[in-house]
């Protein structure tokens, strides 16, 4: 009782260490807004270069700006450190390391588990320790707690443990780490009572749910409510496609019902370090449990169907013009798994470039927010949109809308477009022919 209301005292009045574990999208952003809450934040990662060059005021994320970090490590608000021994100094830790996916399909909790290792080492009693990176149900309890009890600790009496999960949408304009909600979910009613309370001095809304595993799971909700409706219009385009119907049309109407009706809209397939991977976390749980999770199953046969779909479009446009995959110079525009951020991780990009690539097209990719990437050994290095790079081109195939690239030009130009995202309906017709995801109609430029 002592040390809880010692701890709630600490984050009240801002003299408690904030420690943020994992500086990635996730938890960069996270520390910061602790930071600016007044605490005294110290960001640790494994990442050498990471923290060096966070306290040369470089970010590595687009949503932190380098004149904010700057000012915040200036400030002696922010340090980063690849130094292990920092988190004795800690009297909060939040985890955001990743929670990737293992060849299998198997959650890989390896980094989960260092960081519990690591900061079971160093914790003491009156700290509170929360979770946030995307896990199975049970991982807090199951995984966690074991190892800070492994330490001489109590969960619940001298230390406190929780699990909220990060809802964060890179790139978002509106919503942000601050004012989207915050879920928090403890071990004990106390763990979750210090969770909550450290949370609202950054944020603006906490949402306390009974418990990690309530926590964990709806995280799992969300994300898989999004793959499922993804696959379910994705799907939708394969079926406008067959019976030669808009979909993007369909879509717009279906949408001016005020009620009942989300809109969600097809695309080359899904990216992201979330929305492919975490459904598999809760898949693999139920597995355990010998349940299979069928519509986790289906959207992502469905949605990781949908670069060799792109593919056939590009096939079927260009065999329109007389020409074979092979040998065809392909122009991809975006390769970020979407719009107007520079992630590639699990990008659809990369296996509509490789399905190509292995059907002999020379694949070239513009993306303005993605400079150069590496894929199975091989360097891509984004290529300038010139009016000779588009003209030339046998297709431009649209991958990612970002809303920089001038569309107007590019279909005013390119022999061949295929649009998977629908960016260039509301254009003035150019001189080739737009062929459409998901409708088979395609149209000839007037
Ligand atoms: N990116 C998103 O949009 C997003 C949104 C919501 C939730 N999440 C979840 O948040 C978690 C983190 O994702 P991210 O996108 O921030 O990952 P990231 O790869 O951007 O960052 C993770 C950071 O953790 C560091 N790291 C790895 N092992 C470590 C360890 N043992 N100790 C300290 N640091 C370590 C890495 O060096 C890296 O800098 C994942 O579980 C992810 O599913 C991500």
């Amino acid at each position: 009782m002592h040390l809880k209301n010692q701890l709630l005292e600490k984050i009240e009045n801002r003299t408690a260490c904030v420690g943020v574990v994992g500086l990635g999208y996730v938890g960069l952003p996270l520390a910061l807004e602790f930071a600016r809450a007044g605490f005294h934040v110290i960001g640790y990662d494994v990442s050498e270069r990471t923290t060096k060059a966070l306290m040369a005021g470089k970010s590595h994320i687009q949503d932190v700006s380098n004149e904010e970090l700057t000012r915040l490590v200036k400030s002696g608000k922010f340090e980063a450190t690849a130094d292990e021994e920092r988190m004795k100094e800690m009297d909060a830790v939040s985890i955001a390391v990743p929670t990737p996916l293992a060849k299998t399909r198997d959650p890989d909790m390896s980094y989960v588990l260092a960081s519990a290792d690591a900061v079971g080492r160093h914790c003491r009693p009156g700290v509170v320790i929360v979770l946030e990176s995307t896990t199975y149900p049970g991982t807090t309890r199951e995984l966690m707690q074991p190892k800070l009890e492994a330490c001489g600790l109590t969960v619940g009496e001298n230390v406190f443990l929780a699990f909220s999960p990060e809802r964060v949408d890179p790139g978002n304009p509106t919503w942000n780490t601050k004012n989207t909600p915050k879920i928090v979910g403890g071990i004990t009613p106390a763990c979750t009572e210090i969770a909550s309370a450290l949370y609202a001095t950054c944020l603006d809304s906490i949402v306390p749910v009974s418990s990690t595993e309530t926590a964990e799971l709806v995280k799992l909700l969300e994300n898989t409510f999004r793959s499922v409706n993804i696959g379910l219009v994705n799907e939708m385009a394969i079926v406008c496609d067959k019976l030669g119907v808009n979909i993007w049309e369909v879509i717009d109407a279906a949408a001016t019902k005020p009620f009942g009706f989300m809109k969600f809209t097809p695309g080359p397939g899904i990216g992201g370090h979330c929305i492919p991977l975490d459904p598999h976390y809760l898949a693999w749980k139920m597995r355990t449990l010998n349940y299979k999770t069928r519509f986790i199953d289906l959207a992502s046969e469905i949605n990781s169907e949908m670069p060799a779909v792109v593919v056939r479009k590009v096939a079927q446009a260009l065999n329109e013009e007389k020409k074979a995959v092979n040998g065809s110079r392909i122009l991809v525009l975006g390769v970020a798994y979407k719009r107007d951020i520079d992630d590639m991780r699990e990008s659809p990009a990369l296996d509509v470039i490789r399905l190509l690539e292995n059907q002999g097209a020379k694949v070239a990719y513009h993306d303005p927010h993605v400079a150069q990437f590496r894929e199975d050994g091989h360097e891509h290095k984004s290529v300038e949109l010139t009016d000779k790079e588009i003209t030339s081109a046998d297709a431009v195939v649209i991958i990612t809308d970002h809303s920089v690239v001038d569309y107007q030009r590019v279909v005013r130009l390119a022999g061949v477009i295929v649009d998977t995202r629908n960016a260039t309906a509301r254009l003035a017709k150019g001189k080739g022919r737009i062929v459409s995801l998901a409708s088979a109609r395609s149209y000839t430029a007037v």
